[in-house]
């Protein structure tokens, strides 16, 4: 296939990394422009180019920068882009916490990380100190579809 990359830092470093390895053709785009993947072009044998030409005659699009440097994009970006090609972003887009309250809750150890796995009462809940607690306290360790899925 041919795939547009645009991010080169960790992942979309790994990413064209790995589908140029795969046989891929890979078109990678940072903010600062083509010349300055030129060690990841010469590394991997995918081209750097603009975003604008990453998102031009691929198959698939992989968009990979900080969810903050999204409305950075051009706002046109994807207007010609056939509704075919899959427009795949790796960004978190987690609720945010909308009146800045932050509390630090003592969650225990790594061996009791699983209370907070994709799918437990606390996973990207808007919740208080006490609720964080209680949602805790209520998780289960059975794995959930969307926990087993990450
Ligand atoms: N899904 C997951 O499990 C997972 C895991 C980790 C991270 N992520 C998300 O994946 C995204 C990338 O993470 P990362 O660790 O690879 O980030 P990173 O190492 O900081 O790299 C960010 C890349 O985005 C490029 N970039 C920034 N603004 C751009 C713009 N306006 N146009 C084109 N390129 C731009 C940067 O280019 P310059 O250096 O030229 O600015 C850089 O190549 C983030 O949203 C992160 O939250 C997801």
């Amino acid at each position: 296939m041919k795939i547009g990359i645009i991010g080169a830092g960790h992942i979309g470093g790994a990413l064209t990394r790995r589908l140029t390895a795969l046989g891929h053709t890979v078109l990678v785009a940072n903010s600062r422009g083509p010349e300055t993947l030129r060690d990841l072009a010469a590394e991997t044998g995918a081209t750097a180019v603009t975003p604008r030409q990453a998102v031009t005659g691929v198959d698939a699009i992989v968009v990979t920068i900080p969810e903050k440097n999204i409305p950075d994009l051009p706002h046109d970006l994807f207007t010609n882009v056939p509704r075919a090609v899959p427009v795949i972003d790796t960004g978190n887009y987690y609720p945010q916490q909308r009146d800045g309250r932050i509390a630090a809750i003592e969650a225990g150890g790594l061996d009791e990380s699983w209370r907070q796995q994709p799918g437990t009462p606390v996973y990207a809940a808007d919740l208080d100190a006490a609720g964080v607690r209680r949602a805790l306290s209520a998780a289960r360790s059975e794995r959930t579809a969307q926990w087993k899925a990450r």
